[in-house]
């Protein structure tokens, strides 16, 4: 399959890259840089300049494509609302050269807000009013004859190279000298290694059904004291517990986060694509990993 990615050259599209070509897909990635479109180069794929503000570019990369897996946001979250304003026009504009080809369009999106109290699952949708708007807009598709599927991603996809939610963590840690957790510590994230994430993507790429929602999701549920005391262990800092506020106060964005309790299932993922993931869990990584290389 000729297959268009759009956020080829980040941390989690690049690995969807080495895995579709891997086995045996053509790949054009979107650069919207020199050194991105060195970097595709670099790794075989071809390359289609241009970025998410350039409507046209993302339609001309869809329509020479057999297949599109969009992965490009703006994680600038200072202007989150607008990221994500522009994630909706980005698939509008690649699920409009889809329709009536029956042609995978793959979305991604994230699995916290699914359920409270038990692990959210592929049925569940999501309940926060929640500005980002990936799946609602990719599945919109589903009945557009696009073969159009949603993979939802643990709030920490991890693995060497990481840049999200947990090295975000060690660096508090790191200034504050200490790691932290709120409360008890027993609200839990689910996890899911890079390359685990990656063959999920191709799966869904060949196999996914139209409407089809697929969690990216190896660890159901890590407790976050668990993720504090690794951390400070690794860093010789205590893990201590602190209240939401001071939290939020100390880390921001990721504060709110780490408030969360959102322990998810991928059962059914694993069912209906054939998905294992075989790569380290969080902690395992965070024992063994690259996270506290010096840099
Ligand atoms: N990593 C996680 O833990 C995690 C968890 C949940 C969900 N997700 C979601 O998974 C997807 C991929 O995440 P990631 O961690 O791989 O992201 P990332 O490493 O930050 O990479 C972002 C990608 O988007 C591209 N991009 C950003 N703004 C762009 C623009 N205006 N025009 C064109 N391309 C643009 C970047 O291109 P450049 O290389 O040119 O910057 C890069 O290829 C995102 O939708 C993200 O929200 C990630």
């Amino acid at each position: 399959m000729r297959v268009f990615i759009t956020g080829a050259t980040g941390f989690i599209g690049s690995a969807v890259v080495e895995e579709l070509i891997g086995a045996g897909h053509q790949v054009i990635g979107l650069a919207r840089s020199d050194a991105g479109a060195k970097q595709l180069t670099a790794a075989g794929a071809g390359v289609q300049r241009g970025s998410l503000e350039d409507l046209d570019s993302l339609e001309r990369g869809a329509a020479e494509s057999d297949g599109v897996i969009h992965l490009a946001f703006n994680h600038d979250f200072t202007d989150f609302a607008a990221s994500c304003a522009k994630d909706e026009a980005a698939i509008e504009a690649l699920g409009g050269v889809l329709v009536g080809s029956n042609r995978p369009l793959v979305v991604s999106s994230g699995v916290l807000g699914l359920a409270q109290g038990r692990p959210g699952t592929e049925e569940d949708v999501p309940a926060l009013v929640y500005p980002r708007r990936s799946e609602e807009t990719g599945l919109s598709f589903a009945s557009k004859g696009v073969r159009a599927s949603v993979i939802r991603l643990s709030p920490s996809v991890h693995g060497d190279g990481d840049h999200g939610f947990v090295p975000q963590l060690i660096n508090g840690a790191r200034a504050k000298g200490f790691s932290s957790y709120i409360g008890d510590g027993k609200n839990r994230w689910p996890a899911v290694h890079r390359l685990d994430a990656a063959r999920l993507y191709r799966l869904a790429l060949e196999k996914g059904t139209a409407g089809g929602r697929y969690h990216g999701v190896a660890d159901e549920g890590v407790p976050i004291r668990d993720i504090a005391e690794i951390i400070g262990k690794r860093l010789g800092v205590p893990a201590v517990s602190k209240s939401a506020e001071e939290v939020v106060g100390a880390l921001g964005f990721v504060g709110q986060v780490l408030a969360m309790d959102a322990p998810s299932s991928s059962k059914l993922t694993q069912e209906r694509l054939g998905w294992r993931p075989t790569q380290p869990g969080l902690i395992a990584d965070l024992e063994r990993g690259t996270y506290f290389d010096a840099k």
